[in-house]
C-alpha cells in the first residue's frame, strides 16, 4: 500500500504552504531573464533518446547511468529530459528560430529527470530555471549570460555563493589535451574504476568528473586544460574575464571545472554554495558552439545555464531568507441557516469579482466549525450572517487581528461599504 501513498524515491510534493516561495523565486528569475531580453520556451517533457545521446554525450554519467528511457507503444526509444539544453536546441532548429533575428534568447522553468542516488539536494525529479542563447559567439555573450544568473542570485539575497569559471577549449585544443590526459591516466589505469577505464580511449575528460574517491584522487593530479588552450580560446577566455571585471562581478578561475555534459566548448561556470551542509553547485552552464551542428542543424554557437531550483530553495531556507507573505483569505462570510448560506454565497462571489479574496461555507457546517476554519485559513475579516442580519440588511464586519467590529450593510452597497470600512480599519491599525 505504501506504493500508493508514498511519492517515488528522489521526488517530492510541493505543498500549498510552499508554493508561494517557489513562485516568488520563479518570479525573480523570470523577471531577470526578461530584463535581459529572453523569452520563455516550453518543450516536451520527453524527447527521442537519440537527442540526448548526441547532445549530452554517450560517455557522460547522465546518459550512461541516469536517463529514464523506455520504449513507447510505437517501438520508439523515448527519454524523459535529464536537462533542458538539448530540447531547447532541438526546438530552435526545428522551428528555425534563427531566422527571427540573432541572438535567439530563450528561458525555461522545467522539471528534469535523472536516476541518481538521492540525498540532500540530489533528486530524481529536479527543477531547473535555465536560459539558452543561440547565435552569439562573442565573449560579451558569455559575460551577459553569467551576469543574468548572478543578478538573479543576488536579487534572491543568497549568501556564500561563489562564481567559478573555466575554459575547456575547442575541438582543436581539446585534441592535444585528450592526448595528455590519456598518457597521464594510462600510467595509473589499473587503479581506475571500470567506467573510467572504458572512458580512457573514448573520452578521457569524463574521468575528471568521476565520483569514485580513488578516481578523484588520481584526477586531482591530472594535466589542466588551461595549459592546453589554443590562442583563440585563450583570448576568448581572457575577454570574458575582462567583461565580468568591468561589470564588477567577482569570480575565481577554477581549472578543475569540466562540467558533466559533453556539449561544452570554451567558457564553463558554476555557482557554488559554501553554506554549511549545503556545499554543492546551485547552478552551472557554459558555451556549446558545436551542439546545433551535432544535432544535424546548421552551425550556430550557443551558451546558457541551468539553475537548480530545488537547491536554491534549500539554501534560501537554510539562510532564513524571508519570502513574501502567502496570499490568505481576506474575508470569510459565515452563515447560519440555508437562506443566510445563499446570501453568503452571493456576497462572496461579488467580492471575488471585485478582486477581494472571499470565502464562504461550502460544507454545510455549523457556525462554530465555520469560525474555526476561518481561523485556520487566517481570514483577515469575518462577517456572520443569520436570520436577523438578513431581516435588517446589516451585519458585523470583524477584524480578526484586533477584534474590532463595525456594522456593514449587506445590501446593494455592500462592496462600497466593505471597501470604506476595511480602509478605515487598516488606517486605525496603522
Ligand atoms: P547541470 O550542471 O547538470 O547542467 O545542472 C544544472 C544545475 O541543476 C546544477 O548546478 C544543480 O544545481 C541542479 N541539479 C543537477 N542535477 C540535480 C539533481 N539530481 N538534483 C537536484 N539538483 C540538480 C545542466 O543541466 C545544463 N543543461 C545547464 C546548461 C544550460 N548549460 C548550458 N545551458
Amino acid at each position: 500500500m505504501a506504493l500508493l501513498t508514498k511519492a517515488p524515491k528522489g521526488t517530492y510534493d510541493l505543498l500549498p504552504r510552499d508554493t508561494a516561495r517557489w513562485q516568488a523565486v520563479e518570479a525573480v528569475m523570470k523577471s531577470e531573464a526578461e530584463l535581459h531580453g529572453f523569452r520563455e520556451i516550453r518543450t516536451p517533457v520527453f524527447e527521442h533518446t537519440e537527442l540526448f545521446l548526441r547532445g549530452v554525450g554517450d560517455t557522460t554519467d547522465v546518459v550512461e547511468k541516469q536517463m529514464y528511457t523506455f520504449e513507447d507503444k510505437g517501438g520508439r526509444s523515448i527519454t524523459l529530459r535529464p536537462e533542458g539544453t538539448a530540447g531547447a536546441a532541438r526546438a530552435m532548429l526545428e522551428h528555425a528560430l534563427y531566422n527571427e533575428g540573432l541572438p535567439v534568447k530563450l528561458y525555461y522553468n522545467t522539471s528534469c529527470y535523472r536516476y541518481e542516488k538521492p540525498q540532500a539536494g540530489r533528486l530524481r525529479e529536479l527543477h531547473q530555471f535555465g536560459v539558452e542563447m543561440f547565435g552569439a559567439a562573442d565573449p560579451a555573450a558569455d559575460a551577459q549570460v553569467i551576469l543574468l544568473a548572478h543578478g538573479a542570485i543576488g536579487r534572491l539575497g543568497l549568501r556564500n555563493i561563489t562564481l567559478e569559471i573555466n575554459s575547456i577549449g575547442c575541438p582543436t585544443c581539446r585534441a592535444r589535451y585528450h592526448q595528455a590526459l590519456k598518457e597521464y591516466f594510462s600510467a595509473r589505469c589499473d587503479e581506475l574504476c571500470e567506467t573510467c577505464l572504458s572512458r580512457l580511449e573514448r573520452n578521457p575528460m569524463r574521468i575528471l568528473d568521476c565520483k569514485s574517491p580513488v578516481c578523484q584522487e588520481i584526477a586531482a593530479g591530472a594535466p589542466k586544460i588551461l595549459d592546453y588552450l589554443c590562442d583563440d580560446c585563450r583570448t576568448h577566455f581572457e575577454a570574458v574575464q575582462q567583461y565580468l571585471t568591468l561589470a564588477g562581478v567577482e569570480f575565481t578561475v577554477n581549472p578543475t571545472i569540466v562540467r558533466g555534459l559533453d556539449y561544452y566548448t570554451r567558457t564553463v561556470f558554476e555557482f557554488v554554495s559554501s553554506e554549511p551542509g549545503y556545499s554543492f553547485a546551485i547552478g552551472g552552464g557554459g558555451r556549446y558552439d558545436g551542439l546545433a551542428e551535432e544535432l544535424g542543424g546548421k552551425s550556430i554557437p550557443g551558451l546558457g545555464f541551468g539553475l537548480g531550483m530545488d537547491r536554491i530553495l534549500l539554501v534560501m531556507q537554510a539562510q532564513q531568507i524571508e519570502f513574501p507573505a502567502e496570499e490568505t483569505c481576506e474575508v470569510y462570510l459565515a452563515s447560519m441557516g440555508q437562506a443566510a448560506q445563499q446570501k453568503a454565497f452571493v456576497l462572496a462571489q461579488k467580492m471575488r469579482e471585485c478582486g477581494i479574496a472571499a470565502e464562504c461555507d461550502v460544507c454545510a457546517r455549523g457556525l462554530k466549525a465555520q469560525m474555526k476554519y476561518a481561523d485556520k485559513i487566517h481570514a483577515q475579516y469575518t462577517i456572520v450572517l443569520g436570520d436577523d442580519e438578513l431581516a435588517n440588511g446589516k451585519a458585523e464586519l470583524k477584524n480578526m487581528a484586533t477584534g474590532e467590529k463595525k456594522e456593514i450593510s449587506i445590501g446593494d452597497d455592500f462592496i462600497d461599504a466593505y471597501l470604506t470600512l476595511s480602509t478605515e480599519q487598516s488606517d486605525l491599525a496603522f
